[in-house]
């Protein structure tokens, strides 16, 4: 069996671009592969995070990944700080990573643009940890959107650099699995940009746990361009090709199928349609959410259960890399 692994920041909240790029893809792999799936909360610290809000935050997420359709018997779902082989893995490949290389990645780039306050080493190590977080489980397959397809590469660079020091056999080389839909759902007001969770305005972005008449709101105030033709064309028509993107990953049709189906309606029509499709598919996510919320103690069980299945894992390919570079392992 193949081995699959894959994890999100736990900032802000889960987004509807996070569940059509990323998790809805890993929900379907979990019956065919040998899956792992994580919070990289440690990944938040890049940014400055309330301590208390982190520290919910992270209880949700793991609601969240559950009341997406994750089962935690069919996976290992997984605290990143809850193994801390990830951040002892971290550091030896930091050690094989050339800074030229992480100069060229661009959400590096955007983010430190965007806050040039808060150019910290953390955030410009972020892939290396990503990298840690992927190579100590032997993943074969790493399903993501698009925007974390340059760390996918880099993470593939550093096995490279570590096979020219240190030879074959104790990495496994990882490859990205990106969908062919959905994998860069757009800003709902500003969509020649990406959906993100981070975004300071909450009318871009729908969260897994938006209130539903938010959801219709945020849904019908959507831009859209000033022509009336319904019509999948992301290069004039950004706004409304990424709502036919989301309509078409959440009802299983073709973007040919709705352009067939709102032949001579008018953007509108499929703006309700699109809002009654997003809640009805939230509503159970929804219901199912709160009540693992109500139960803490549940999910430390699961978060403990999911950290001692992953830590066996991740202890025997540290050991491993230990012993290839020389640095005592604690016996
Ligand atoms: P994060 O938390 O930003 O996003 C989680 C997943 O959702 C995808 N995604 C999107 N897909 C489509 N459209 C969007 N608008 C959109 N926004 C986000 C992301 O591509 C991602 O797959 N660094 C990672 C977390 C991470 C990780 C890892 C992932 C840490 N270590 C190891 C894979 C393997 C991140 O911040 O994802």
């Amino acid at each position: 069996k193949k081995t699959i692994l894959s994890g999100s920041t736990v900032t802000g909240d889960l987004t509807l671009g996070n569940y059509i790029g990323a998790i809805n893809n890993w929900t379907k792999l979990q019956d065919d592969y040998d899956c792992l799936y994580f919070l990289a909360n440690l990944h938040a610290l890049t940014v400055f995070q309330d301590p208390k809000v982190l520290e919910d935050r992270t209880f949700s997420f793991f609601a969240q990944y559950l009341a997406l359709g994750l089962d935690p018997k069919k996976n290992i779902i997984f605290v990143q700080s809850h193994v801390h082989e990830h951040t002892e893995l971290s550091w030896i490949l930091a050690c094989l990573t050339p800074m030229g290389y992480l100069n060229r990645m661009t959400q590096f780039k955007d983010k430190s643009e965007k806050h040039p306050k808060n150019i910290n080493s953390g955030l410009y190590t972020y892939p290396v940890l990503m990298a840690a977080d992927i190579l100590l489980y032997q993943a074969d397959l790493v399903p993501v959107g698009e925007d974390q397809r340059q760390h996918l590469e880099l993470t593939r660079d550093i096995v490279g650099f570590w096979q020219n020091r240190y030879g074959e056999g104790v990495f496994k080389m990882p490859e990205a699995y990106v969908g062919k839909m959905g994998a860069r759902v757009m800003s709902l007001q500003e969509p020649d940009k990406k959906m993100s969770k981070s975004d300071e305005n909450d009318k871009n972005f729908i969260s897994i746990i938006d209130d539903f008449k938010k959801i219709e709101k945020k849904i019908k105030g959507a831009a859209t361009d000033s022509g009336t033709e319904i019509k999948y064309d992301p290069e004039n028509k950004a706004g409304l090709s990424n709502l036919m993107t989301i309509y078409s990953v959440l009802s299983g049709k073709t973007t040919d199928q709705l352009e067939k189906e709102y032949e001579g309606k008018m953007y509108g029509h499929l703006k309700v349609d699109l809002a009654d499709l997003v809640v009805s598919t939230l509503r159970p996510v929804r219901e199912k959410y709160d009540d693992l919320m109500k139960n803490k103690d549940y999910l430390d069980q699961l978060m403990k259960e999911g950290a001692d299945r992953a830590a066996v894992r991740a202890q025997k390919t540290l050991e491993n890399v230990y012993k290839n570079v020389g640095i005592l392992y604690r016996r």
